[in-house]
């Protein structure tokens, strides 16, 4: 199955307005000749709440997709500090992060909530970007498959196959985010294969093979090549190294 590559940038909580922007006019300005594969994967950046505006403005007749960090599932109400839907919609957002270890680990989300994030958004006609993933303490105990298992089945719980078209599932090692450390290819390929197999089983076959699975966690330009060889990995979601330029266009031309 011909799947297209995806480059997606996780600025978490950085960028301005302003700082986002000029990040865009960077990368337009460093992208020449030999950047003509960006069209190749489908790139993406997902700006701060208050960043996405100006980050729009600044991608307008590129083909770089401007995406949203979360979403709440509720369509508005008393929810101080959430952003739904609707509101993400209404202002030109077609995709939206759920589930990133960030969120689960210091903002008590759940695979309850983040699976209530998901169909709120696909609903809505959102494409998500599924986060899962690991610690290191369950890594060492032997669990990997059994809690990547349980997010797959609980996050995408009543998720019905035609909506399984705009998921993209991005795999994301807690222990190999922000710290420099990357799973090797091996690792990684390991359990994309067994996320695409739980695919196969939980939806259908074609589903699995149709699904784009993201790798995340330290990816950066001097191991973007030995990941994106790998048959299950589809791309990449990166935090840091989606913050510069230089990096970033690096990243793309490895997925072309
Ligand atoms: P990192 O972040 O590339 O800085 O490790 C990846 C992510 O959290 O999505």
């Amino acid at each position: 199955m011909d799947r297209k590559k995806v480059i997606a940038g996780n600025w978490k909580m950085n960028m301005t307005a302003s700082e986002g922007a000029q990040l865009i006019a960077d990368l337009k300005a460093n992208c020449d000749g030999s950047c003509k594969c960006a069209t190749a994967p489908e790139v993406m950046v997902f700006p701060p709440f208050t960043t996405i505006a100006a980050v729009q403005e600044a991608t307008k007749g590129t083909p770089i997709i401007v995406g949203a960090q979360n979403v709440h599932w509720a369509a508005n109400g008393a929810f101080t500090g959430e952003i739904s839907a609707k509101m993400l919609v209404e202002m030109g957002v077609t995709h939206v992060i759920i589930g990133h270890s960030e969120r689960r680990q210091y903002f008590g989300e759940t695979d309850e909530t983040v699976n209530q994030r998901v169909k709120a958004a696909l609903a809505a006609g959102l494409k998500v970007i599924l986060c899962i993933g690991e610690t290191l303490e369950q890594r060492e105990k032997g669990v990997t498959e059994a809690i990547i298992e349980k997010q797959v089945r609980w996050d995408l719980a009543d998720v019905t196959m035609e909506q399984l078209d705009n998921v993209i599932l991005a795999y994301e090692p807690v222990w190999a985010i922000g710290t420099g450390k990357t799973a090797t290819n091996e690792q990684a390929q390991e359990v994309h294969a067994f996320v695409r197999a739980l695919i196969a089983k939980i939806f259908c076959p074609v589903c699995a093979g149709k699904i784009r699975i993201l790798y995340g966690g330290s990816m950066k330009p001097a191991n973007a090549a030995g990941l994106l060889a790998q048959p299950d990995i589809d791309g990449g979601l990166i935090g840091g190294a989606a913050l510069k330029a230089a990096d970033f266009l690096a990243l793309i031309k490895a997925a072309c």
